[in-house]
Formats: C-alpha cells, sequence, structure tokens
C-alpha cells in the first residue's frame, strides 16, 4: 500500500484530497492545526457547507481506509513531533497544503502579515528539512498560486520557467518573474525559491503547482460519504465563485471588485485534486524541480457574476450585480492575460466539471441551509492602502 502525507488535510482542498487519496487505497498520515477553522471564525463567518468536526471527519476517513493524524503547528515545531508520527513512514509523496490561503487576511494587520508569511514560509522550510532527513526520495507536491505572477504584465505567462534572452545573451530555464499581489502571495513566491532552492542542494524532487482560483464542493467521494468540504464566503477565505454563490443565494448583491474586467485562471475542486492525483502519481525526476499552471479556464469577473445570476435566473431567483471599489492595488480593466497550461494536458488532464453545473449544484446544496448571518461579512473591508 503507497503512502502519501497530506499537510493541511482539514482545508478546503485537503479534506477533498485526502478522501480521494483513501477511496484510492492510499495510506494517508494527515496533520492539521485547525488555523482555518480558527481564521474564519475570527472573520466572524462560517461555511456555507454544512461540516462535520475534524474528529467526524477522522472517523469517516477510517471507514475509508487506513488514515492517521496528527495536530501540530507546521511552521512552530522543528520536525520533533512531526517524526515521531512519521517514524518509519516511507511516503512517495508529501503533498503540503499547510499554508494560509488568503490575500486580504494577509493585508489586515501588520501581526496578520507577519503571522501569515511566517506560516507559510516556516512550515515550507520545516517540511524540506523533514524530507531531507528522512524523505530524501519522496516527492513534494506543493501548491503555489497564480497569483505569484503579474497578471496585467503585458506578456503571455509561461509554466514556472523560460529562457531568458538579454543584452545578445540566453539564459536558459531561468524562474518566470513574479509579482505577487499581496503579502500573503508574497510568501507563496518565498516558497518557491525556497523548494528550488532544496531541489539544486538536496536533489529533493517537487512538483510546484501555480494553482489558479478553485471552486465548487462535489467530488464523487464528497457525494458518496456525504462529507463536505468547507465553502467560505467572507472577504478572507471566500474564493470569488463561491462568495458569488452564498450572495445569490442570501439575496446580496453580487459585488464585482472595480470595472470587473480583472482576469484569472479558474478550476472546478474536482479538477483541484484530479491535477494533484496526477502530480502524485506522476513524479518528476529524482531531483528535479517542476512547475505547471493548474487551471482550467479564464474569465473576468463580470463573466462569472452573469453566469451565476444566469443559474439562478433559471430557478426564478433573481440577482443583482453591484460593483464596489477594489479593496486591492489591481487593475480592473481589460488586460492581456494568456497563461499556458499545457503540461496538465500532456499528463492526461482533462475539465470534468462544466462551472454552470458546479454553481447548480452548489445552489441545490446550499439552498436548504441559513445563511442569513453572512450578509454581515459579504462586503469587504480590508483595504491595501
Ligand atoms: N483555494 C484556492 O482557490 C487556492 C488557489 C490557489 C492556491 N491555493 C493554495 O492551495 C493550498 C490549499 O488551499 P485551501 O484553499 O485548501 O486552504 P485551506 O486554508 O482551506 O487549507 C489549508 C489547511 O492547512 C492548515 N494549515 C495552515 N497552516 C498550517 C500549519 N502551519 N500547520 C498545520 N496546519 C496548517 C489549515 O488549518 C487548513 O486546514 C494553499 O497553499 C493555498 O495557498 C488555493
Amino acid at each position: 500500500m503507497k503512502t502519501v502525507i497530506v499537510l493541511g488535510c482539514d482545508g478546503y482542498i485537503g479534506h477533498a484530497l485526502t478522501l480521494r487519496l483513501l477511496e484510492k487505497g492510499y495510506e494517508v498520515y494527515g496533520i492539521d492545526d485547525f488555523q482555518r477553522r480558527k481564521n474564519v471564525a475570527e472573520m466572524k463567518s462560517f461555511s456555507a457547507t454544512a461540516i462535520q468536526t475534524p474528529e467526524e471527519r477522522h472517523k469517516i476517513f477510517q471507514k475509508i481506509g487506513r488514515f492517521h493524524f496528527l495536530k501540530i503547528h507546521l511552521a512552530e515545531i522543528y520536525l520533533g513531533q512531526m517524526l515521531g508520527f512519521l517514524k518509519g513512514t516511507d511516503p512517495i509523496a508529501i503533498v503540503n497544503l499547510a499554508q494560509m490561503p488568503s490575500a486580504p487576511f494577509s493585508m489586515k494587520s501588520c501581526q496578520h502579515t507577519i503571522q501569515s508569511t511566517n506560516n507559510n514560509i516556516d512550515a515550507t522550510l520545516n517540511v524540506l528539512y523533514w524530507m531531507k532527513e528522512f524523505a530524501p526520495d519522496a516527492q513534494l507536491v506543493q501548491i503555489g498560486t497564480m497569483g505569484e505572477y503579474d497578471p496585467a504584465a503585458g506578456t503571455d505567462i509561461p509554466e514556472g520557467t523560460f529562457d531568458l534572452e538579454w543584452n545578445g545573451k540566453i539564459a536558459k530555464n531561468v524562474i518566470f518573474p513574479r509579482r505577487p499581489g499581496s503579502f500573503y502571495h508574497a510568501s507563496k513566491v518565498a516558497s518557491t525559491y525556497l523548494i528550488d532552492c532544496a531541489s539544486r542542494w538536496w536533489n529533493i524532487s517537487a512538483t510546484d503547482i501555480m494553482q489558479g482560483v478553485v471552486y465548487g464542493n462535489w467530488t464523487p467521494e464528497i457525494e458518496k460519504y456525504n462529507c463536505h468540504t468547507r465553502l467560505d464566503s467572507d472577504e478572507s477565505f471566500g474564493t470569488v465563485i463561491n462568495r458569488f454563490v452564498v450572495q445569490a443565494i442570501i439575496q446580496h448583491p453580487l459585488t464585482v471588485f472595480g470595472e470587473g474586467e480583472q482576469k484569472r485562471g479558474y478550476l472546478a475542486l474536482n479538477d483541484s485534486v484530479q491535477c494533484l492525483m496526477l502530480a502524485i502519481e506522476n513524479p518528476p525526476k529524482k531531483g528535479e524541480y517542476r512547475t505547471w499552471n493548474q487551471l482550467d479556464t479564464v474569465y473576468a469577473v463580470n463573466e462569472l457574476a452573469k453566469i451565476v445570476q444566469a443559474v439562478f435566473g433559471n430557478h426564478n431567483w433573481p440577482v443583482d450585480i453591484k460593483k464596489i471599489p477594489t479593496p486591492r492595488a489591481e487593475r480592473t480593466d481589460n488586460f492581456h492575460y494568456v497563461p499556458y497550461t499545457e503540461k496538465l494536458k500532456e499528463l492526461g488532464f482533462k475539465p470534468s466539471r462544466n462551472i454552470t453545473d458546479e454553481i447548480e449544484y452548489l445552489y441545490k446544496v446550499l439552498f436548504s441551509q441559513n445563511l442569513s448571518d453572512l450578509w454581515d461579512v459579504a462586503v469587504p473591508k480590508i483595504t491595501w492602502k
């Protein structure tokens, strides 16, 4: 039986990935400190899907397969507890999802910036040191973010590296320039460079995934075991499509930032899990550091709002769209945004979920929930200024 370690197994993506791995017969060692649950509560918000407690989730996991769990803060300890828990395991992959994933949360105050960047950088370092000593032949699968790049840079965005031509000379396989859009994104850029260093110095194999924005809540395992992953809608932890769907349910206008023409890449939760499985099951060569862009389709925010409005309109559920000033430092007009996504296709990635189907699914799941208290967190208050 193959073993995979999932760091951040209680999170939005980690929960869905853990279910998939167990269902496919992997033994899973999960670690989490539940900071996502705590941080969402700090935002005075809650998951729109009804989620189980960690203990209830673990019982479900253990009915499906071999699951072991440890609660620790990966950025604070140095190896000690992690060592004992993972002693004797021979993982094929360590999937590191244990990061604070919110741009606004990282911009809330000096304390939040330091908490977020320490968390993300120190956890990555702990994992790399642990791998160097105890799992040198395993693969690190790390999710970075498409937000490491400047979306409005004006050029196409290659997958991770490119050949830099300057002053008549060419440097091969240079990390493509980053220009993060928040301190959170800056911590992800730092992780990219840390992993690149560990790969060059310690021969660690790694897949560093520049992921687009994930939406939805469906995977076959979530449906089979009636075990939803979380779905947040507050300004910090709600990604835009999930936020729009919850706003539509509570009949709050969909809050489009600025002109609404800013483009990003999106993919459904089931496809994020599909891509992670492709990484786990198709490891890089020993010591190789590879990176790919993980997204399905590029949309402007205005398009997303109109799609959500149309799906709800089919249920005779009127939804307004309201433009509000963007709280971020970002361009919201129409700009060139063409990220390359060839590498996943070469490994066989085929999008499994259509955006309207996923919104329809969320409508059905959320319609009977009492979500009116989420009205208070619908409008952003954190600004970059
Ligand atoms: N969701 C998206 O749209 C999206 C987009 C691009 C990139 N990503 C990246 O994907 C990864 C997973 O994102 P997510 O949306 O599932 O986030 P999430 O917050 O739901 O999951 C992260 C999990 O890790 C745990 N965690 C965080 N820091 C930890 C630490 N120091 N020690 C132990 N546990 C810790 C959290 O409690 C949480 O359960 C993150 O690296 C994020 O930056 C997410």
